[in-house]
C-alpha cells in the first residue's frame, strides 16, 4: 500500500479534517499530517502549537498510527522527504474545486510522481472550515460539534489571551 501526506494549515484541525484522516488511513499504509509552517501565512496558532493541537485531537478521537509533521516551503518537498506516493486533500463544496484543481496541477507539473487524491467531505461537515470555527469561537458561539474538546479548549485559551 502507498504512503500519503495530508497537507494543510490545520489552524486548527476540525472534525472535517478528522473525518478525512479516518477514511484516508484505511487506504494508505502510512499517513502523515503535514502542517504548513510558512511564516507568511496569517495563522492563529504557531506551527508548533498546531502540531501539538493536532496530536491531541487525534488522540482524543482515538486515531493512532500516523505522524504529524510540519513543513516550510513547497509541499512536494515535504512529500519527497517522507517518501510519499500521494497527496490527500478534502473537497467540500464546488467552491473548493478551483483552488484544489490549480494546486493539484501545479504540484503535478513540479513533481509528476505524486498523485493527488481527493476525499469528498461527509455531508454533515461540508460547511465546516477552520476559519468559520475561529470566527464562531471568537464571538462566543458553541463550537463543540465542530472540533474535539481539546481543540475547543486551545481555541478559547488563545482567543482569550488575544483580547
Ligand atoms: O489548509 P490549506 O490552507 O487549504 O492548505 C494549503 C496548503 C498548505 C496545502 C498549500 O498552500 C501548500 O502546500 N503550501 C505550501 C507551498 C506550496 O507548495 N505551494 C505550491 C502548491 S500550489
Amino acid at each position: 500500500m502507498a504512503i500519503a501526506i495530508y497537507p494543510g494549515s490545520f489552524d486548527p484541525i476540525t472534525n472535517g479534517h478528522i473525518d478525512i484522516v479516518r477514511r484516508a488511513k484505511k487506504l494508505f499504509s502510512k499517513l502523515y499530517i503535514s502542517i504548513v509552517a510558512n511564516p507568511n501565512k496569517n495563522s492563529l496558532f504557531t506551527a508548533e502549537e498546531r502540531v501539538a493541537i493536532t496530536k491531541a485531537a487525534l488522540a482524543e478521537a482515538g486515531i493512532n498510527g500516523l505522524e504529524v509533521v510540519s513543513y516550510e516551503g513547497l509541499l512536494i518537498d515535504c512529500a519527497k522527504e517522507h517518501g510519499a506516493d500521494a497527496i490527500v486533500r478534502g473537497l467540500r463544496a464546488n467552491s473548493d474545486f478551483e483552488y484544489e484543481f490549480q494546486m493539484a496541477l501545479t504540484n503535478r507539473d513540479l513533481a509528476p510522481e505524486f498523485e493527488s487524491v481527493f476525499f469528498m467531505t461527509a455531508k454533515k461537515l461540508s460547511f465546516l472550515s477552520s476559519s468559520i470555527v475561529k470566527e464562531v469561537c471568537k464571538y462566543g458561539g458553541d463550537v463543540s460539534t465542530f472540533v474535539p474538546k481539546s481543540v475547543e479548549t486551545a481555541l478559547r485559551e488563545k482567543l482569550h489571551t488575544q483580547q
